[in-house]
């Protein structure tokens, strides 16, 4: 099933055709916030009221041209001056193939330069959300890149790569801020654990490498068990809130967001927003395929 939606996820013609559709549309209110940035910052200011901060992610990925590259830093660069000037708790997260990377390096790391500086202008930071292993080597260079010259980033590294532990290392030992997931694409078993028992067990021993040793690490997961074990692992280790904060996303496991909350902690949810919602959503739904008869609920109005 988890397959079948991700196959999906990376179909040019489905695509095209969800994302044109309005019923279509009406399925993705429960993941995301709306078409324009004015969902996403409506949305933000009601978290913010209840004490979650937010990250926007202006919808995008595998952009094949120039020209929608640089729409997509515009958006972000608006993004990032209206979170200014609405005094938000807010970050951008954005991922390095809707700024061009598929196009060339140069106008990725052109674009995504912009944003690191307007990020850390405004007092705000870029997430480079991490994409399938074909971009991993690129993405952390240009992260190291980025941090060399700005205080504004955000790594994202994904437990269920074999790599990752030594990407943790490297980013611990350069003081650069990781958000720990455990990985949303199809990869093969070469690079990735295939068993989620492997990939738990993995994002548990990074999470203690983060919380221990990383500079203000966000603990992205909804996996209950994992965040009992932060709890836990913080507690006996005296690791204070104000180290680190769990993220989540929008639409997914609210009580468990409040109850960490609720118990003091620090909560960024994931908050998207944009037209090109489609390969975003289906990884949603390959997370959980439950989903697909909670949408299908909706629809027939049970
Ligand atoms: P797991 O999949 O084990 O889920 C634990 C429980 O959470 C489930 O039993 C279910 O109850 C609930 N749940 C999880 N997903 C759900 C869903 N879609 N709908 C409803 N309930 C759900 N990945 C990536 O490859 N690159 C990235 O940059 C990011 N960025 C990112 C940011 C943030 C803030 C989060 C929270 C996640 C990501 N991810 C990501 C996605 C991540 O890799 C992973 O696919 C999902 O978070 C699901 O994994 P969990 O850790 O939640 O555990």
């Amino acid at each position: 099933m988890r397959g079948a939606f991700l196959y999906l996820s990376r179909q040019q013609n489905v695509r095209r055709f969800m994302e044109t559709s309005p019923q279509a549309q009406g399925l993705t209110s429960r993941f995301i916030a709306g078409l324009h940035l004015e969902d996403g910052l409506r949305v933000a200011k009601e978290l913010q009221a209840r004490g979650v901060m937010t990250s926007l992610d202006h919808l995008g990925e595998n952009v094949r041209t120039e020209a929608e590259a640089v729409a997509a830093k515009r958006q972000y660069l608006a993004a990032l001056d209206r979170i200014a000037a609405a005094a938000l708790s807010a970050t951008v997260s954005m991922k390095v193939t809707s700024l061009g990377l598929d196009v060339s390096e140069e106008l990725c790391r052109a674009n995504t330069d912009e944003l690191m500086s307007r990020a850390q202008s405004t007092g705000s930071r870029v997430e480079c959300d991490m994409e399938d292993s074909g971009y991993t080597d690129r993405t952390l260079a240009l992260v190291h890149e980025m941090h060399s010259k700005y205080a504004s980033t955000r790594a994202v590294i994904q437990a269920y790569l074999y790599r990752s532990e030594a990407d943790i290392e490297e980013l611990n030992r350069r003081g650069i801020p990781v958000r720990l997931c455990k990985g949303a694409y199809r990869e093969p078993a070469a690079v990735a654990w295939p068993d989620k028992v492997d990939v738990d067990r993995n994002y548990v021993k990074l999470m203690n490498a983060v919380l221990e040793r990383g500079s203000y690490p966000a603990i992205a997961t909804h996996d209950e068990a994992i965040v009992g074990q932060c709890f836990e692992f913080v507690r006996t280790r005296g690791i204070g809130p104000e180290r680190f904060e769990f993220q989540m996303l929008y639409g997914v496991r609210r009580k468990l967001q409040q109850q960490i909350v609720a118990r003091g902690f620090r909560l960024r949810l994931y908050v998207p927003y944009g037209d090109a919602w489609y390969p975003y959503f289906m990884r949603r739904l390959a997370e959980r395929p439950a989903n697909v008869l909670f949408l299908a609920r909706s629809l027939t109005g049970d």
